[in-house]
């Protein structure tokens, strides 16, 4: 049997992750969130089979920490009717667990996270998190919006990335339990002041979380601003599908619907470029393993010391489409992610280096993937670029 027809096969078991993006941008150009602009966006969509067992729905809200203002961290776990939880917390509107079962309905940890506030407080890998304003990286910080020159913080290099040093993934958001038919849902509000991170308008954001009762976890943005500004969040989730947060991710297998990715330069910025996938290690419109090529003596592999890029999705319309397939083939777990965006950037966990640990085990190199569903970065500074 064919890899596709194996897919094909698992595709009649419900084992599904999707990550949902969709949405309209209520602007005239490019990805600039006009004055008193609405952005509605489904970022991540999660399906998993369910299991037969009947389970109550439930919201549950618990003391989670303390920062050190003393602000308090709560932590919301969801269960959906087929015994499916995801944990978030309304610091950095992260998710801190999801927990989905596999072929055999043992339900296991997908994502990497800490066993406590602290672990987030000094997270620099944006586990879990909600980036933003901007998702992934902004050339010298540096873009010009109606004629003028803005300068945002600086926290890559010479470059911006994710939004700045506090960005939306160190905020403390509000948090409240929606009513959602689909599902247990929590709703997560954070207002961005004027010219924080040196982004200009001040920005409400809100972040809706629903796990569906057929097991698909839903992020919903929605976005007001007073001025003119940019914003471009995406979810930063570390997965791992196997249900072991110690095994590499190098055997799981990848399809991604882009025949372009774009070109980066040694900073893993945009060189403005589109690069044909044909014949290339970034050609995942077939079913590759992770690990199949990435060793391949590629230069960008070697700029993102593995992959760390952007696709540029096929069929961009601003209707949501399936862009992505990732299955693990012991648990028989599937990932799959639709979104209305441009671009995907694939990350596989290059910089993970065993300096981090939670949930009983240290993260080492490669034991997590990041798909994050966004306009190309650096948009702002490649007028070729869509929005
Ligand atoms: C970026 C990586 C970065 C990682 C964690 C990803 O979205 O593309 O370059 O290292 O986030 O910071």
């Amino acid at each position: 049997m064919s890899l596709y027809n194996k897919v094909l096969v698992l595709h009649c078991i419900p084992h599904y992750v999707i990550i949902f993006k969709e949405g309209v941008l209520s602007m005239k150009t490019r990805n600039y969130l006009n004055r008193c602009g609405r952005m509605s966006v489904i970022i991540l969509c999660v399906l998993f089979n369910q299991l037969n067992a009947k389970v109550e729905t439930m919201v549950e809200k618990n003391l989670y920490g303390k920062l050190p203002d003393g602000r308090e961290v709560y932590q919301f776990t969801l269960k959906n009717a087929s015994g499916a939880t995801v944990k978030l917390i309304n610091y950095g509107a992260i998710v801190t667990s999801l927990c989905v079962p596999n072929r055999n309905g043992v339900i296991e940890d997908v994502v990497l996270g800490y066993d406590s506030l602290q672990g987030y407080i000094n997270d620099q890998s944006y586990f879990g998190a909600i980036v933003g304003r901007y998702g992934n990286r902004i050339n010298k910080g540096t873009f010009v919006l109606d004629g003028k020159e803005y300068h945002l913080t600086i926290n890559d290099g010479e470059n911006h990335l994710h939004g700045g040093k506090f960005g939306f993934f160190k905020a403390l958001w509000d948090a409240k339990v929606v009513n959602d038919s689909a599902g247990p849902s929590v709703a997560m509000t954070y207002v961005s002041p004027d010219g924080e991170e040196g982004y200009p308008g001040n920005v409400t954001i809100t972040v809706t979380y629903t796990l569906t009762n057929d097991n698909a976890l839903k992020i919903v943005y929605e976005g007001k601003t007073d001025k003119p500004t940019l914003l471009n969040p995406t979810h930063h989730s570390y997965f791992n599908l196997s249900g072991s947060l110690t095994t590499s991710i190098l055997d799981h297998k990848l399809t991604i619907d882009a025949d372009s990715i774009t070109e980066i330069d040694n900073r893993l910025i945009p060189t403005g470029r589109l690069l044909d996938v044909t014949n290339t290690p970034f050609d995942f419109r077939t079913f590759h393993t992770i690990g199949e090529r990435i060793n391949d003596n590629h230069l960008q592999l070697q700029y993102g010391k593995g992959y760390d890029h952007n696709w540029a999705l096929n069929s961009f319309n601003g209707k949501v489409r399936k862009v992505v397939e990732v299955y693990e083939e012991k648990s028989g777990r599937v990932l799959e992610v639709l979104t209305d965006q441009p671009g995907i950037q694939f990350y596989s966990g290059n910089f993970l280096d065993g300096s981090q640990k939670g949930k009983g085990v240290v993260y080492q190199h490669r034991t997590a993937f990041c798909l994050e569903p966004q306009c190309f970065p650096d948009s702002p500074n490649h007028p070729n670029f869509p929005s």
